[in-house]
């Protein structure tokens, strides 16, 4: 793959394009440890990586040049670091958007930020913050999206790809570029405090939002139907008339 630029945009306005490499949100995360100045807007992509991270420290497998695998650098420093939410909302919408207008609205977000289509995840993000004292300094955004892969390991369960889900095959760099004009897009609009509308989209393409769902909930299992998400980005669920208020790593959907 050639490094390229695409052009009116900042992000991915510099793409540096990688064969192999262990993980694109560690090789940016090094770059900017050893001060090696980066444009904002800057997309690591890679056609092989063989470390990829998830988030609760599971790899992310994809088969080598298949799907999209990169990551993003942003500066959010108009953002206080304990709005860390927003940014996650802006960037599951800008990737929803894309998506959706590909396969239709049955594409969905997963809370916090998993992109499910059906019962099925279609792809994940895995932000990094870097902090320097009180200022957010930097934001890698870690993307994978399963694009052309047709068959995946048997120990990866509830999984699809856009490929699986339409029969068509896609050019990995007409998404890739929607993506950075969509993020871009949701992006500005957070900068200039589009808080609330992005809350109500977000919401709107929720998965399971509103219905009862089992979930398991420090081992065990309930039933419960989500009613919203709050400013830290923890899930609300309403069990038996009572809301409860759940951060990422204290519940799990039970998927069929
Ligand atoms: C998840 O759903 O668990 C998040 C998956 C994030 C995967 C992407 S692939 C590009 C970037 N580099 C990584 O090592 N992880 C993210």
């Amino acid at each position: 793959m050639q490094n390229n630029t695409f052009s009116g945009l900042f992000v991915g306005k510099n793409v540096i394009a990688l064969q192999q490499v262990d993980s694109t949100n560690n090789y940016l995360k090094n770059h900017l440890s050893k001060s090696e100045p980066l444009p904002e807007g800057t997309v690591i992509m890679a056609e092989e990586q063989f470390a990829g991270r998830g988030q609760f420290s599971n790899r992310w497998l994809s088969q080598p040049g298949k799907n999209l695998t990169f990551s993003l650098l942003l500066c959010p420093s108009f953002l206080n670091p304990d709005k860390q939410f927003l940014l996650n909302i802006a960037v599951s919408i800008a990737i929803n958007d894309v998506l959706a207008r590909i396969i239709g609205c049955n594409c969905k977000i997963k809370w916090p930020n998993d992109i499910f289509f059906g019962d099925n995840k279609l792809g994940g993000i895995l932000i990094e913050n870097i902090l320097r004292g009180k200022e957010w300094k930097y934001a890698i955004i870690g993307i994978g999206i399963n694009v052309n892969q047709t068959e995946f390991p048997e120990s990866i369960k509830n999984v699809t790809s856009l490929k699986l889900i339409s029969s068509v095959s896609y050019d990995l760099s007409a998404i890739l570029r929607e993506l950075c004009q969509s993020i871009q897009e949701r992006y500005i609009q957070l900068r200039e405090n589009h808080f609330e509308q992005h809350y109500q989209e977000y919401i709107s393409r929720l998965y399971r939002f509103g219905e009862q769902h089992r979930f398991k909930i420090k081992g065990s299992e309930k039933t419960g139907r989500i009613t919203g998400v709050d400013e830290e980005g923890r899930l609300n669920l309403d069990v038996n008339g009572e809301i409860c208020r759940y951060g990422f790593k204290e519940i799990a959907y039970v998927l069929s």
